[in-house]
């Protein structure tokens, strides 16, 4: 053996002990991304919540075809993913609306400054009853990482619930945006002041038969980004924008996606948007590229958002960083 390949060969036996992943500065959309231990990111559907300086990215824990609860990764660059593990699994009590074989999507995590805990709402369906539950669930942590505690599931205020996100405004009043009326109506819901549950300030946004909501707030404005009603199947993305999160919502014409495939979002459905810390107006569009035939398998597609005089696309990139608002203003 030459002493090169022997040197490379105790390197890589080295590297395989340790789990050395190598530190990556790109996003690379669509491709099978690794966390720090060289496992592939189990965390569909999901939402991050940036908080003591590290970014939490919750996700759906997916096998095969089904689902085994609420992941969590933790990041301090949004590059690199540590695996923090299950923040909320599936329940053996056979009792319990999240026993084991229940659907749970969607998750999303937000903080509440008056009670000091770490809120989880997410899309729960009951075990065996495909997707007619079409319910909202609550769990809660006093550490950002779990575990999570379930607390209930219901119809927000008796309406389906089915594809959701949560939104934190400024002032501190969160809120929760879900596809009801078998997704034809797309509502949004005011939370009480624990996050706990809904309040009856509930109203609808549009009627137009559109899931998957992604919202952020830059300027004093609201953007919604929603799919259309496909199931696994990527479809063309819209845009609505307000002044209030109840609304009235004004459709933005045309596509805010741009470049081939921007007519299937680029084979992915919207899932959240994320701002940068740190940088005002820089905002990553986070969407899943789901594979029916293997759910763990399905790729995350980051895209930076480029707002520009009140308007917004997201164009197709192979490969970008976090340097792509300063080289592209
Ligand atoms: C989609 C939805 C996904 C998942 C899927 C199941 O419409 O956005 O979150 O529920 O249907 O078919």
């Amino acid at each position: 053996m030459n002493s090169k390949y022997f040197l490379f060969l105790i390197i890589t036996v080295i590297a395989g002990n340790l789990n050395i992943t190598a530190q990556t500065r790109e996003f690379r959309p669509g491709e099978v991304w690794r966390d720090t231990h060289g496992d592939t990111i189990n965390a569909h559907g999901g939402g991050i919540l940036y908080i003591n300086n590290n970014y939490y990215w919750f996700g759906e824990k997916r096998n095969r075809h089904g689902s085994e609860g609420v992941n969590v990764y933790s990041s301090k660059d949004l590059y690199n993913w540590k695996y923090e593990g299950v923040a909320l699994g599936q329940s053996e009590d056979t009792l319990s609306d999240i026993r084991k074989g229940c659907v749970m999507e969607r998750p999303k995590v937000i903080y509440n400054k008056l009670t000091k805990k770490y809120v989880m709402w997410f899309h729960l369906e009951l075990k065996g009853k495909g997707y007619s539950a079409a319910r909202a669930a609550v769990a809660v942590s006093d550490k950002i990482t779990g575990p999570y505690q379930f607390i209930s599931s219901f119809r927000p205020n008796g309406n389906m619930s089915r594809d959701m996100t949560l939104f934190a405004d400024d002032d501190g009043a969160a809120y929760q945006v879900y596809s009801s009326r078998e997704n034809y109506d797309l509502r949004i819901t005011k939370l009480t002041d624990d996050y706990l549950a809904a309040t009856s300030k509930d109203t609808m946004l549009f009627s137009k038969h559109r899931e998957a909501p992604a919202l952020f707030k830059y300027q004093n404005k609201y953007y919604l980004i929603t799919s259309g009603c496909t199931g696994w199947a990527p479809n063309k993305a819209d845009l609505h924008v307000a002044t209030s999160l109840l609304g009235p919502w004004q459709p933005v014409d045309g596509n805010p996606m741009e470049g081939p495939d921007a007519d299937s979002t680029f084979g992915s459905q919207s899932a959240y948007i994320q701002p940068v810390a740190g940088k005002k107006g820089n905002f990553i569009f986070i969407a899943d590229k789901w594979n029916p035939k293997d759910l763990r398998d399905s790729r995350y597609v980051w895209l930076p958002v480029q707002l520009k005089n009140n308007e917004l696309k997201i164009e197709w990139l192979r490969s970008w960083s976090l340097d792509f608002w300063d080289t592209n203003k």
